[in-house]
């Protein structure tokens, strides 16, 4: 299982370069295409430096064939393929549907092409829990029947997840897992990587921690009139690094032989924290009071969502260890860090 090549797409992204340095440390060799549309070359000297040593990167689309198709043979043993290209914006994806359904299915058609050229047989794709909407029963098992997309992205991982198992139905030898994220958040310990919003975050964790850098002024809090126990909106946050780990283990278990055809699994912590909850860990863990205000609901979120991970869990022999806390100090460090 030592050195086996895994080609990464998306690589310098936020999941992708914690997944890359996971990746390594277990032993495989991870080579990065990222066309830098969300995130710097920057990314690949903090791998480097965390890993001391020269990860293989190379500056292309995945939606070139051509490209695809030489970069595989150019590095001839890739035996497996981690899946994190895609664009990720919920808002973007309302205001330019086409954009997102070009890249996101447009890429992943591509892969599949160039992967089915060179018999490459095993692939892990990013989805997400936005799969699920608003279930009607919590926490959310891969059974939770999937309801109609509430943005095009949405949309993308949905299809996505189709054309993963259409093609595992159609040729025997391919397997694939798509991975159902929850809220992933935090950094890396070193805060040699992290999350690299750009512009103004809309995801809460790189918002708290830029209000309390002092770059924003105050958190809104996007209503507190749901039903939950404080009336904030209720998600389930995964440290960056324990997600990561889930995509060696899918690998491991794809080329062990426990995952074969097309599977999905919820990648969360199994616990939901509500957005209060999470603001008070947070003051805890960065020692300073967060200045923030409750605003009004923001159009489009959902009341609650937290997973089921007893699937991932067993066939992935993989566990979250990281607590909350350690997610919110590891983002705060890493915001810092940032600063300097
Ligand atoms: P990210 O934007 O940080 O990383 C994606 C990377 O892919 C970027 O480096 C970008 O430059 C690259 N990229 C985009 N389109 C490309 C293309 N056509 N060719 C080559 N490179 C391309 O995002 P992330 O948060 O690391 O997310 C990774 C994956 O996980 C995405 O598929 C995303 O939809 C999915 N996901 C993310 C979250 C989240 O909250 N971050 C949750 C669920 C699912
Ligand atoms: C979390 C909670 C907000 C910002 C998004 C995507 C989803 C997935 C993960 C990719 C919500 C509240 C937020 C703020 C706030 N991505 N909030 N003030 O919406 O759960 O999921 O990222 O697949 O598809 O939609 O994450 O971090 O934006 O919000 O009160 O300034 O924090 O209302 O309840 P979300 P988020």
């Amino acid at each position: 299982m030592q050195n086996k090549k895994i080609l990464v797409t998306g690589g310098a992204g936020y999941i992708g370069s914690h997944t890359v340095v996971e990746l390594f440390n277990a032993g495989y060799t991870p080579i990065i295409i990222d066309n830098f549309s969300n995130s710097e070359q920057d990314v690949m000297i903090g791998i480097n430096t965390i890993l001391k040593t020269e990860i293989k990167w190379y500056e292309g689309d995945c939606r070139d064939i051509d490209y695809l198709n030489k970069i595989i043979l150019l590095e001839k043993d890739i035996e497996g393929v981690i899946h994190f290209a895609a664009s990720k914006a919920v808002g973007e994806s309302v205001e330019d549907p086409l954009e997102y359904y070009d890249n996101n299915i447009g890429s992943l058609i591509t892969l599949l092409q160039a992967m089915k050229k060179a018999v490459i047989n095993n692939i892990v794709f990013s989805s997400s829990c936005t799969v699920y909407g608003q279930a009607k029963k919590l926490p959310v098992t891969e059974n939770t029947p999937i309801l109609p997309a509430e943005s095009p992205y949405g949309n993308t991982k949905q299809i996505s997840e189709e054309i993963l198992c259409d093609v595992s139905n159609a040729e025997s030898d391919f397997n694939a897992v798509s991975l159902r994220y929850f809220n992933p958040i935090g950094a890396h310990p070193t805060s040699l990587i992290g999350e690299l919003p750009i512009g103004v975050p809309s995801n809460l964790v790189p918002f708290i921690t830029q209000t309390a850098a002092g770059l924003r002024e105050k958190l809104i809090v996007f209503g507190d009139d749901y039903d939950t126990e404080d009336g904030t909106c209720i998600r389930d946050f995964i440290h960056v690094i324990d997600l990561a780990k889930a995509h060696v283990k899918a690998l491991d278990a794809l080329f062990g032989g426990k995952l074969t055809g097309s599977s999905v699994l919820n990648c969360g912590t199994g616990q939901g924290n509500t957005v209060l909850q999470l603001i008070k860990s947070f003051e805890k863990v960065a020692g300073t009071k967060l200045n923030y205000e409750i605003g009004p609901r923001r159009s489009g979120d959902i009341e609650a969502i937290y997973a089921d991970v007893k699937r991932a869990e067993k066939l992935l022999d993989w566990k979250t260890e990281l607590s909350l806390d350690q997610a919110l100090e590891d983002a705060f460090n890493w915001q810092n860090a940032l600063k300097k």
